[in-house]
């Protein structure tokens, strides 16, 4: 469920008409609704509400933006970050440092001092070589880090192979049957506090059984490690739950999703931790954007330039995502045609042949399901802007991040006197 409707004939985001957010902020324009990030953020915490006192941490990496942060943290929800960048958001957004994991593949030094000195929760470490340098940077400042295992338990996701991340030649965590030995290792680390495992296999799951046959995986290896002698408190299931982005998708509910889990870890006895991105953010988040032109295109089908592109919305060029597409003030009229942005190259285009409402030059549309991966994946690509957002709270609305001017960024660039 989300707050992007029809009021009047007009779309709005909750009580906001989105043309008065295009006349006051211009477009392209990301447009986030608060009540819909509550909802669910909610929805999924009710999910998990069968388990003993689960951590909530929202993956950063899906929606960045510092007030989207502050709703979360309102809602009780903790982060999982990926880079310093994205701790110092979290911490600027109020979350507390024990309630923030710090996840990613190539944590550098200077990220993993920053982290231990600013208290994190838990590092979720994914290599022995890793863990090693966490061990000696913590030692060296007399921390001693909380720390979890990653393991790769070689699951095909069943989604796209850019956001796979638990088959065995992706790049994430350690393989499981080398999981013993190494976590063995690193737990007689002085600087370490070894609690756990966790696992992340991929992202837009719209099946629960990869999950399912993960979390097996993982409950057989922590027998096998408190059979070494390993006080195992913590697990972390990581994210991954897809969304619905067009109308014949049928991802899991959270629902069924805590359901399984309770099944699967009934008995584990370990503080369960979930760190959701997309199902939080996703159906939250609208890319409001105006059509610049209409021009024929090959067999009769027309190409409709809208006024974002790539750069602002990265998805369909990367994954070939659907985002649905529809107008603000639909008519009624259908047309099929082809969306595309002014970026030059074509990959920067949204959908090929589809049947969207009628529009023409200067009408208002919005791609949907764009609050997750969204603005966060912006570029300046054709030194085009960064694309702004806008929070929207009942029949108010903030710009929550400003427009990022093509002159801004040609400002930080600089000619060398040798080449003047
Ligand atoms: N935890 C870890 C360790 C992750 O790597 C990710 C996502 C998540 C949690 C959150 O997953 P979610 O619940 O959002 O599925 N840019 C891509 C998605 C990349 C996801 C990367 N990792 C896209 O636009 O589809």
């Amino acid at each position: 469920m989300n707050h992007f409707e029809l009021q009047n004939g007009v779309l709005h985001a909750e009580n906001v008409a989105l043309p008065d957010i295009a006349d006051a902020v211009g477009t392209p324009v990301y447009v986030y609704s608060r009540a819909t990030l509550e909802r669910h953020a909610q929805v999924f915490r009710e999910a998990l509400s069968a388990l003993d006192n689960p951590h909530l941490a929202f993956a950063v990496k899906a929606n960045p933006n510092l007030a989207v942060l502050k709703v979360l943290a309102k809602q009780g929800y903790g982060a999982d970050v990926v880079s310093g960048g994205e701790m110092d958001r979290a911490l600027a957004a109020g979350m507390a440092p024990e309630d923030i994991v710090f996840s990613g593949v190539g944590k550098t030094a200077e990220e993993i001092v920053a982290a231990l000195k600013a208290g994190i929760g838990q590092f979720n470490i994914e290599s022995e070589e890793e863990g090693r340098e966490l061990a000696i940077l913590a030692d060296t400042f007399s921390y001693r880090a909380n720390a979890v295992l990653r393991i790769n338990p070689d699951v095909d996701a069943g989604t796209h192979g850019k956001i796979s991340t638990g088959k065995a030649d992706n790049k994430f965590g350690v393989g499981i049957h080398r999981a013993p030995d190494i976590y063995g290792r690193l737990a007689a680390l002085p600087g370490l506090n070894m609690r756990g495992v966790a696992l992340h296999i991929g992202s837009q799951l719209t099946s629960l059984e990869p999950l399912e046959t993960a979390f097996r995986k993982v409950g057989d290896l922590i027998a096998e490690l408190r059979e070494d002698g390993h006080i195992i408190t913590h697990v972390d299931l990581g994210g991954g739950l897809g969304v619905k982005y067009r109308a014949d998708d049928n991802p899991p509910d959270p629902a069924a999703y805590g359901q399984m889990v309770a099944r699967v870890t009934a008995g584990w006895n370990v503080r369960l931790m979930f760190e959701p991105g997309r199902v939080i953010a996703g159906n939250a988040g609208v890319l409001l954007t105006r059509v610049i032109r209409v021009k024929p295109g090959a067999g009769n089908i027309p190409f409709a330039i809208v006024d974002a592109a790539m750069n602002d919305l990265a998805r369909p060029a990367l994954y070939d995502a659907w985002h649905d597409f529809e107008a603000v003030e639909p008519t009624g009229q259908k047309m099929a045609a082809n969306i595309v942005g002014p970026v030059c190259e074509t990959g920067d285009t949204f959908a090929m042949g589809r049947d969207i409402d009628s529009v023409g030059a200067n009408d208002l549309a919005i791609f949907r399901t764009a609050g997750a991966y969204g603005a966060t994946m912006a570029s300046t690509y054709n030194s085009r802007g960064l694309v702004p957002e806008v929070l929207v709270d009942g029949d108010k609305f903030a710009i929550v991040a400003e427009r990022i001017a093509p002159a801004t960024i040609l400002a930080a660039e600089h000619v060398p006197d040798w080449l003047e």
